[in-house]
């Protein structure tokens, strides 16, 4: 498909020059004021911008700076009055592709957006771009001194640019933290993720680095590697203890160099990012075995997170299924809730699979009820969880609150409803540290 420019200038006469200087090769569109260059980005599927500084209203880079952390993949070209070689080099630090003074637009304006536009072709950026973007984000954080500890870690030292590696089983929310660590990092490049344990070595290594047209048998065309995408965004390394030794060490020397070069490829390209590995294995065995590189190790591990497993956070476990479940009735215009006994079998349970098994058990019997009045909750027989008196109280606990809530934190009244004493009713309000009145 033709690729379309978007060009945004206040000035009618700019932008009619613009559109001369670029031809007729490529689509365009036009913006005359910040809004409606944000608006046509909204709606338009928009190939690049060449964007004026000067747009009444904007404080310098503002608007620069907002195309770019909307839109990291987008290349955008500034058009200034002023040969301002200071204004230059500050665009391209907020990643700017390219500056263009406008005395000189008619000669470096359309071979700028050719270098563009042919480093794209060659590639399949633009897809892999997509799928770097294409992430959900869905944080919940259960009131629990262990979530919030790791969270409030996570986040607190997010705008460093040390490495994170997240540990924990199988389900526990390593995927989730990650995002959500890029999310609160401010970096305005990509998360890109990549998953060490499903690829063959090779694969791995074309996927990482990409390659060149011509790099090996089958590469028919030249390839932009994730490592290139994660640039000024978030590299996510998942399932790290299956990266191979000879992986690990060209990828050492990738963060070390802060470059790279591509499979087939002379040039080193730079590249800065930030990177969170995370795995369920347990890396000191494995660098014990000889499979994980020990220097590696310490360069991932500039900061650790474990995820505590569901069954060591029982309190967790009402919280996680109101999370869940206020999702799926607000979805689907429900208003389904989990009964007591089989309230009581979640809580029991030992949860191997941790948040993801929560999460699919609540799913089934969301839909069963849907469909059958008789949820039938666990499948196994329950194991008993230890730690379960305290869950019951966090239920009780939330009980209370929507009791309270119900009847505008009038004591008397909610234990009314509740069929219990005042006093008794008050003392817990009390003991859970609650409001009323
Ligand atoms: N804090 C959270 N808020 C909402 N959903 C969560 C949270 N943590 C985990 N989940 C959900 O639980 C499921 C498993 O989470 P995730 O994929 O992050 O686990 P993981 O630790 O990466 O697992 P694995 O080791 O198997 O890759 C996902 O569906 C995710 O949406
Ligand atoms: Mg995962």
């Amino acid at each position: 498909m033709n690729p379309t420019v978007l060009i945004v200038d206040d000035k009618e006469a700019a932008r009619v020059l613009a559109k001369d200087y670029i031809g007729n090769t490529w689509s365009h569109l036009e913006a005359d004021s910040s809004a409606s260059c944000l608006a046509t980005l909204r709606s338009h599927a928009v190939d690049a911008v060449v964007l004026d500084l000067n747009i009444p209203g904007v404080k310098d880079f503002g608007l620069l700076t907002t195309v770019r952390q909307k839109y990291p993949s987008l290349p955008v070209l500034m058009l200034t009055s002023f040969g301002d070689f200071q204004k230059a080099v500050q665009a391209t630090k907020l990643g700017a592709s390219d500056f263009i003074p406008k005395e000189q637009a008619e000669l470096l304006l359309k071979p700028s957006l050719d270098r563009i536009f042919k480093s794209r072709q060659d590639s399949d950026l633009s897809d892999a771009y997509k799928d770097a973007l294409n992430v959900k984000y869905e944080t919940f954080i259960p009131d629990h001194p262990l979530y919030s500890a790791v969270y409030a870690e996570g986040e607190r030292l997010a705008k460093s640019d040390l490495s994170y590696l997240l540990l924990g089983e199988t389900g526990t929310g390593k995927d989730v933290l990650a995002q959500h660590v890029h999310r609160c990092s401010g970096r305005s490049g990509a998360f890109v993720r990549v998953d060490c344990g499903e690829l063959d070595a090779h694969f791995l290594r074309s996927e990482l680095f990409g390659h060149e047209k011509g790099a090996y048998t089958g590469a028919d065309l030249s390839r932009i590697g994730k490592i290139e995408l994660a640039n000024r965004g978030t590299l996510f390394l998942d399932e790290i203890g299956n990266m191979s030794l000879d992986i690990q060490s060209k990828f050492l020397t990738v963060l070390e160099k802060k470059s790279f070069q591509r499979l087939g490829g002379n040039d080193a390209i730079s590249v800065e990012f930030r990177v969170i590995a995370a795995t369920n294995m347990d890396l000191k065995k494995a660098i014990a075995a000889g499979k994980f590189r020990e220097d590696l190790y310490y360069r991932l591990n500039e900061i650790e997170l474990v995820l505590p497993p569901l069954r060591e956070t029982p309190e967790a476990i009402p919280q996680f299924i109101q999370h869940f479940l206020s999702a799926l009735n607000k979805t689907h215009h429900s208003q389904f809730n989990l009964d007591l006994m089989t309230l009581g079998k979640y809580l029991s349970h030992l949860w191997p699979g941790n948040i993801r098994e929560l999460k699919a058990h609540l799913k089934r019997d969301f839909f069963r009820s849907q469909f059958s009045s008789d949820p039938t909750g666990i499948a196994s027989p329950p194991e008993t969880n230890p730690n379960m008196t305290s869950a019951i109280q966090v239920i009780e606990k939330m009980n209370i609150e929507q009791m309270l809530k119900a009847h505008d934190g009038n004591v008397s009244q909610a234990a009314k409803a509740m069929n219990l004493k005042r006093q008794t009713l008050a003392y817990k309000v009390k003991k859970f540290g609650l409001e009323a009145i």
